[in-house]
């Protein structure tokens, strides 16, 4: 295994990639092997890896595989098609996940079958770099305002940041998008402390951002989800700092369910409250994210159940009696009014379409009447 951990890498000399199963974290670190692009899809269905840029760069790998098979056993571009639609079909809410293959299409487009899977690969590749640059800039960007908040604190007392679910580099490739500023704030020097959601009902929150702080040494304390109210109330929590899945032109941040209570109290409390994401994850096509974003819907036994370390095993147990139904929306949207502000790869800025075009100015309409022909 190479030395600085990712959550996904690609082998050079031979057609594998290689993912953390973030199933078995923190308990153990399981790598698997992906050689098709069914096996990619699984993956990123069963939540073997997860996160919004990381599920992107994982279709990516994945349509590349599907390259690869379609060359060896000369199969046509349907065959790419459908492979495009069963990655598409895993996880609805992260916009990553489209765009990544948006991306992939076009880099094949017009290709030789033989050509295909080499630009498939190059694609996937810098996809994955780009993520990895984006998030690492996010974590200086995110850092002023950590060091802002320092400076106006009493000398003594640590930053206290409360995060929800995981936006850490198990959910990218590397840094994180919410943690990056943590982990920067951290190797300054500045004393910083995480409220760490456990973020039922898959735990994200306790299982890996509080294994991943943990690894890198930052002080953090694993929470119920209900309690940031109670600890912004009491004064406990400076900031909160969280991911997206997808963020509307306008500001709207979907993130995993609970994260709209946080906003809720963050501003019933007057403490700021930003989400961390890289480009990819705005989508400039929605501008209600409440209504149009798609919120991902996963089976009732994710809520029913709950999986620990019994003993030296694995285990999961029921919860509630066998014949209560459970619902599981995965996901909510925080309205653009209660988000502070986004720390983007290009700097941070109000959560509205003007600021965020003012950014991204690539993406404005008038750059796209210039570039139709
Ligand atoms: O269902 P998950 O675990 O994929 O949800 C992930 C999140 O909600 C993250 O906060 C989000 O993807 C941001 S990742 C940097």
């Amino acid at each position: 295994m190479q030395q600085e951990l990712q959550s996904i890498w690609a082998d050079p000399r031979r057609p594998r990639i290689y993912i953390i199963d973030q199933r078995f974290l923190p308990h153990r670190l399981v790598i698997e092997t992906i050689t098709s692009v069914e096996a990619m899809a699984r993956a990123i269905r069963e939540m073997r890896l997860r996160g919004a840029p990381l599920i992107g760069v994982a279709a990516a790998y994945g349509y590349y595989l599907a390259c690869l098979h379609a060359e060896r056993r000369g199969l046509d571009r349907k065959y790419l098609d459908e492979a495009a639609r069963l990655l598409a079909s895993t996880r609805p809410t992260a916009v990553n996940l489209a765009r990544a293959l948006k991306r992939q299409q076009q880099a094949v487009a017009g290709t030789v079958a033989a050509e295909r899977s080499a630009r498939a690969y190059a694609c996937a590749r810098n996809l994955e770099a780009e993520e990895i640059d984006c998030c690492r800039r996010i974590g200086q960007h995110g850092l002023t305002l950590i060091e802002g908040i320092h400076r106006q604190r009493p000398p003594t007392g640590p930053v206290n940041i409360l995060t929800h679910c995981n936006a850490g580099w198990l959910a990218c490739v590397r840094h994180g998008t919410a943690t990056a500023p943590i982990y920067a704030a951290h190797e300054r020097g500045i004393k910083v402390h995480v409220w760490v959601d456990e973020t039922r009902p898959r735990n994200q929150g306790a299982r890996l951002t509080a294994w991943e702080l943990a690894r890198a040494g930052v002080p953090h304390t694993v929470i119920t989800d209900n309690s940031g109210g109670h600890l912004m109330q009491h004064g406990r929590v400076d900031l909160v700092l969280v991911g997206s899945d997808r963020t509307t032109r306008t500001g709207d941040v979907a993130n995993k369910i609970g994260t709209y209570l946080k906003a809720l109290a963050a501003r019933d409390n007057g403490i700021p409250f930003y989400a961390a994401l890289p480009a990819s994850t705005i989508d400039w096509e929605l501008s209600d994210g409440v209504r149009e974003i798609p919120i991902e819907e996963r089976s009732a036994e994710e809520v029913r159940r709950v999986r620990g370390l019994a003993g030296r095993r694995i285990r999961e147990v029921l919860v509630p009696p066998r014949e209560s139904p459970a619902a599981n929306h995965a996901f909510d949207v925080t309205p653009a009014r209660l988000v502070t502000g986004l720390i983007t790869e290009r700097g941070i800025c109000p959560a509205d379409e003007q600021s965020l075009r003012r950014l991204f100015p690539e993406n404005s309409p008038a750059a796209d009447n210039q570039s139709t022909p």
